[in-house]
């Protein structure tokens, strides 16, 4: 994929988007220390995470609810960012449609799925299980389209009180292009009228519930809370 030329103007300064080696790379030109930011999910944490991710017992798959791959739900990912826990719920065999939004990451985004389809080892898996859209998610969850999804999953950014050193740099970075999320609320009672079976809201493990909805049921991890809503209960 090259980048548009919408794509270049849409980067705010001080983010510069780069080719390199073949990928779609982010650097911000006030860091040039740091190493650029891209999509590849035949490579670092997309890989550990696919292979040595815990499969069906690991938290963001329970919440889910992924018990074995023939019957894995079909999935919406409304708020995909980088894609990293749709890939591994499609990596359990969950047909996982990511849309994001912010135009920088969706071109990041898009960039990494492209190659990720024509790799030799997971190309055929990515084909099939991983689709991806440039877009609010609001109107994609009110269309069904692609798809009617199972389970609609969100997670939204969280406004951190006080920056922290522990905020990773590409979490930083992320916040800088996609913004707080303000609106992050109205996705729940939109998700809920359109999940077939669950919808799930990743939350740091200190935040409120979205739109302050008490769910159904809570899976926590050291850093996370998956916040559950059951179809049909
Ligand atoms: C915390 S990140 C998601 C990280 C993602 N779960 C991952 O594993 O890489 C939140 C993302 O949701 C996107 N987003 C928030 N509201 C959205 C909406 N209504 N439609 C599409 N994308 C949205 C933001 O632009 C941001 O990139």
């Amino acid at each position: 994929m090259s980048i548009s030329p919408e794509q270049s103007r849409s980067v705010p300064a001080p983010f510069i988007l780069k080719r390199v080696d073949g990928r779609l790379t982010l650097f911000n030109s006030e860091h040039p220390e740091v190493s650029g930011l891209c999509v590849d999910f035949t490579e670092g944490t997309y890989r550990h995470r696919r292979k040595f991710g815990g499969g069906k017992t690991q938290a963001v798959a329970r919440a889910v609810g992924v018990k074995n791959r023939a019957s894995a739900p079909s999935v919406l990912d409304a708020t995909a960012g980088l894609g990293r826990d749709a890939f591994v719920l499609a990596g359990l065999g969950c047909r996982v449609h990511m849309v994001e939004r912010s135009p920088v990451l969706a071109a990041l985004l898009a960039d990494g799925l492209h190659r990720a389809e024509s790799d030799s080892t997971i190309g055929p898996w990515v084909q099939e299980f991983l689709s991806f859209e440039n877009t609010d998610s609001r109107g994609t969850i009110e269309s069904q389209s692609p798809f009617v999804p199972d389970v609609i999953y969100l997670d939204p950014m969280y406004p951190e009180r006080k920056r922290t050193a522990s905020v990773k740099k590409e979490m930083q970075w992320i916040k800088a292009l996609a913004g707080d999320d303000p609106d992050a609320d109205t996705l729940l009672p939109i998700a809920l009228t359109k999940a077939t079976r669950r919808v799930v809201v990743k939350r740091p493990l200190h935040a409120p519930h979205l739109n302050q909805q008490v769910p159904d049921a809570q899976i926590t991890t050291k850093a996370h809370r998956f916040d559950m809503y059951i179809m049909n209960k």
